[in-house]
């Protein structure tokens, strides 16, 4: 029987039906449906006989979905009624009596939870083993001096142990994102019911238990309007797409060969369809493509929760695709990235020539006039700014200026500088070696920072395994 005298017009069904990309939650849909069946059995709100039919018939209906042989119908609106209507088929009516104190509103926040639980774990993962890969890497080329920039401009030289370690940074940020939001996700909706929570006694602690959640949610009108640990995910996965952009960015910059910083491993490029010689970063060009669409899903959630009544809407069904996209996403180009920066061949030669720009000490001279001379770095900024210009317009490197023509841009190179001082802060180690500032470049800095990335490395093993 239903309420309805008219059938579903077609064009609705389609809107409304969302059994193309929910279907993929039928392994969370199962385990919860057992863990239902098994309280609902324990607490006596169904028989021990109707629980065991229960169960047996679950396993036969993931049996077929594992097989891919459950015969979905044009007519399952979404993969909750497409398993009660076959676990029906199979059972008979008996069937019916799964859906007692549950309702599709609990339903889907669960199975909504346990797969962003699971997403958000694997992806911490991903992230820690990216982060093992620069750091090896990182160790590898301690001490090869690249440019740093600022504009895409050579700015100062740094080791390319620096610059490899920034993005284990970025990326152990993200992975305390991911772990942020498994431990959002971590908190059981069923037993919400629709809205109120249930007129049975039920046990919802031990669903939590068996469906490995930390905890229940304390309030069921909250419990089944919400969605802040997707949100959560995707905030996650936005930022982490971004920074893998920028490394995108910067892995094809380093290969094009008016750098050739690197050589990209084979099995991450493409070769092109009509220039034999190229070798494309496509996949550090993905990087860099991807990220936006990831960030878009974070922002169309967030429009769809904005100003929501409670509880549940229909509008909350637009969350799935989204987030499916992302856990996608966000996965295939982890995978890219480890596999770019555990294969990528870095030249050593090309980058400390492009690191031996001298006007890279530019800095290092103003604050030799500030050490040594005492002069404010204002003015000595100045002076150094009228020695580039100098060297530029006669066509010098800043080595080549005579002691006289320094002493001629200030009293200071003619009284408390030696000569000699000036010409040893134009050695490239110098520029790097002088940058002692914790966090800073210089090897001893870099050293400490190796050391503190392999204890956050542990960490985070240690906290995969735990949870
Ligand atoms: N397919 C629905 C969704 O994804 C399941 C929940 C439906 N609940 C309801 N009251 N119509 O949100």
């Amino acid at each position: 029987m239903s309420r309805f005298t008219e059938p579903q017009h077609s064009d609705f069904k389609a809107l409304n039906s969302s059994i193309e990309f929910d279907r993929r939650l039928w392994p969370q849909d199962i385990a919860q449906s057992r863990a239902h069946a098994r309280m609902l059995a324990a607490t006596g709100i169904i028989s021990g006989a109707d629980g065991e039919a229960l169960l047996a018939g679950l396993r036969l209906v993931e049996g077929e979905l594992e097989r891919g042989s459950f015969p979905f119908q044009a007519d399952d609106e979404d993969i909750h009624m497409a398993i009660e209507r076959r676990l029906t088929e199979l059972i008979g009516p008996v069937g019916g009596r799964l859906h007692t104190a549950r309702s599709r509103n609990d339903q889907v926040a669960t199975d909504l939870a346990l797969y962003t639980k699971q997403a958000a774990a694997r992806a911490a993962e991903s992230t820690r083993g990216l982060m093992a890969a620069l750091l090896a890497r990182a160790e590898q080329h301690i001490d090869w001096p690249m440019p740093g920039y600022t504009h895409l401009q050579r700015a100062q030289p740094v080791y390319l142990s620096h610059h490899l370690l920034a993005y284990f940074w970025m990326l152990a940020r993200d992975r305390q994102r991911f772990a942020f939001a498994q431990a959002q996700a971590d908190v059981l909706p069923l037993g919400a019911g629709a809205l109120a929570g249930v007129s049975f006694e039920t046990d919802r602690r031990m669903v939590a238990d068996e469906l490995g959640f930390a905890t229940v949610s304390p309030n069921s009108l909250d419990a089944v309007s919400n969605r802040d640990f997707v949100l959560d995910y995707l905030a996650a996965a936005a930022s982490c797409a971004t920074h893998l952009s920028r490394l995108g960015a910067e892995l094809v910059l380093w290969s094009s060969e008016e750098f050739r910083f690197c050589e990209l491993p084979d099995a991450w490029s493409s070769g092109s369809s009509i220039m034999p010689q190229k070798k494309n970063p496509d996949a550090a060009e993905l990087l860099r493509g991807k990220a936006p669409r990831v960030v878009s899903k974070l922002s169309a959630l967030h429009g769809v929760m904005h100003a929501l009544p409670l509880t549940y809407n229909k509008d909350m069904q637009e969350d799935k695709e989204g987030l499916f996209d992302a856990v996608e996403t966000i996965e295939l180009s982890l995978a890219a990235a480890r596999g770019m920066i555990a294969g990528a061949r870095f030249d050593a030669e090309r980058m400390r020539s492009a690191a031996s720009d001298e006007m890279l000490a530019a800095t290092e001279i103003a604050d030799l006039l500030v050490r040594e001379a005492g002069m404010p770095f204002r003015q000595a900024h100045g002076v150094v700014a009228a020695l580039v210009r100098d060297a530029l317009e006669t066509g010098r490197s800043l080595s080549q200026i005579t002691p006289d023509e320094l002493a001629s841009h200030s009293d200071a190179f003619a009284g408390p500088l030696a000569p000699e001082r000036y010409g040893e802060v134009l050695s490239q180690e110098s520029w790097l070696e002088s940058k002692v500032s914790e966090g800073g470049t210089a090897l001893s800095r870099v050293r400490d920072q190796i050391a503190l990335a392999r204890q956050v490395l542990a960490e985070a093993s240690e906290a995969q395994r735990g949870g």
